[in-house]
Formats: C-alpha cells, structure tokens, sequence
C-alpha cells in the first residue's frame, strides 16, 4: 500500500470541484454486480460522461509524469478513472473489487492487480468516508487531503464507512501493472529507491550503474508486456 502525494495541483482541484459539483450524478448500484449490489451505496457519473472522460484523461496525464506513481506501480495499462461521490447515510460495504474490467467502448481489457482511490474532497469536508483496507496487521483507515492518492493491492477486502456530514467526492480506479505480483513490485520499488538515495548522497559512485543495471534486469525477468 502506499500514498502518492498531490497528484494535482490546488488549481486542478479547483477546476474538478467545479465540474464535478454540477455533474450527473446516477447511483453507484447500476455498475455493481449482483452480490456487491448490497453492499454499494454510493453516486456515480456514467462511464460515458463527458466531464468523466475529460477529468480522468487529467488525472491518467498526471500520472504518467508522476515518478512516485510509475515506481510504485509500474503500469501497463489504467482503467479510465471513474468518480463517485458518497453524501450522508451513504458508503460501502466489505468487497473484493472484480479481477477484471473492460475499458469502455473498446475490446481490451484491465486486470486489477492494483486500486487507486484519488481524494477529491478535504477530510474536514465530511465525517466518516474513510476507505478502510484489510491487512495483514489488521484494518487499515484512510482518509486522505484533496489531491493525494491511495494505491492498494487489487485483491484486498475493503469498505467505505458511512459519512455522517457533507459528501466524499474521489475518483477511482484500477492498474494492470507490468509486474503482477505485490512483492516483487514492492522489492523493485526498494531497489529503486535505494538508488535515488545513493544517487542524491553519492552521485559519482560506480556502483550506482551496477544496481541501475540490477533493477532492469530484474524488471526484464519479471514483467509482463
Ligand atoms: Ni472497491
């Protein structure tokens, strides 16, 4: 699990807020399976909205220059981001989201090997509406400022605590990533940062090519394309 930090900028908060406080909302329950139908009580904008499209296009932009999100994720493919919104008396219950989903309007499709919750509101703005993931150390609350992000693994029990006051407002989706497993992705991201830590203490040791050479060999061995 891990946050990636302001991955927009105040400005672009802005602008989705806008957008987003006059879309068309529909309930989340239309895009739920047959058993997470019971459990998901939320909003959310239809997949072919045109503020979610052109919002999502923002967010997946943001994110392929974000180096915390590429190092941590190593992405083959995103699903478009969706948004949804979650006002008083609503949330979501314990699931396990789908392994796979299709992109819209096209023959491909994303295995969730990891989720991503971007938060679009302030955590003053409302009570409740933590994202709570399952761990091994036991429940895991989040609640995080406007414009930072949760990536957690895809095949973890979570749920949505009910909001008491104001409404939640986030986009969310998955990632097929180049390296499916969570462990592996987790070593290359040690590795990986490990050597920006050398490289920022010792910029001109030799040994910094060697384990740059380590982590693409290791990547090569282990990633799907
Ligand atoms: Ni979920």
């Amino acid at each position: 699990m891990r946050i990636v930090r302001e991955v927009l900028t105040p400005a672009e908060l802005r602008k989705f807020r806008e957008a987003l406080d006059t879309a068309q909302w529909q309930d989340g329950r239309q895009t739920a399976g047959h058993v997470a139908v019971r459990a998901k009580n939320n909003q959310q904008l239809a997949d072919d909205d045109p503020v979610a499209i052109g919002l999502g296009q923002l967010v997946v932009d943001r994110l392929g220059a974000n180096d915390a999100f590429m190092a941590a994720a190593l992405p083959l493919k995103i699903l478009p981001p969706r948004f949804n919104r979650y006002s008083e008396g609503r949330g979501y219950a314990d699931h396990i989201d789908s392994a796979v989903f299709s992109v819209p309007g096209t023959p491909h499709r994303v295995r969730s090997d990891l989720s991503a919750t971007l938060f679009l509101s302030e955590p003053g703005e409302y009570d409740g509406g933590e994202l709570v993931i399952a761990t091994e150390a036991g429940p895991c609350k989040v609640k995080l400022p406007a414009g930072d992000m949760i990536l957690y693994p895809g095949n973890t029990l979570h749920h949505v605590t009910t909001v008491g006051r104001g409404a939640r407002l986030a986009a969310f989706f998955w990632i097929q990533s180049l390296v499916r497993e969570g462990e592996r992705r987790a070593m290359l991201w040690e590795l990986d940062d490990s050597i920006r830590a050398i490289s920022t203490t010792s910029p001109d040791d030799p040994t910094i090519t060697r384990l740059v050479g380590l982590y693409h060999n290791l990547l090569r061995h282990w990633s799907d394309t």
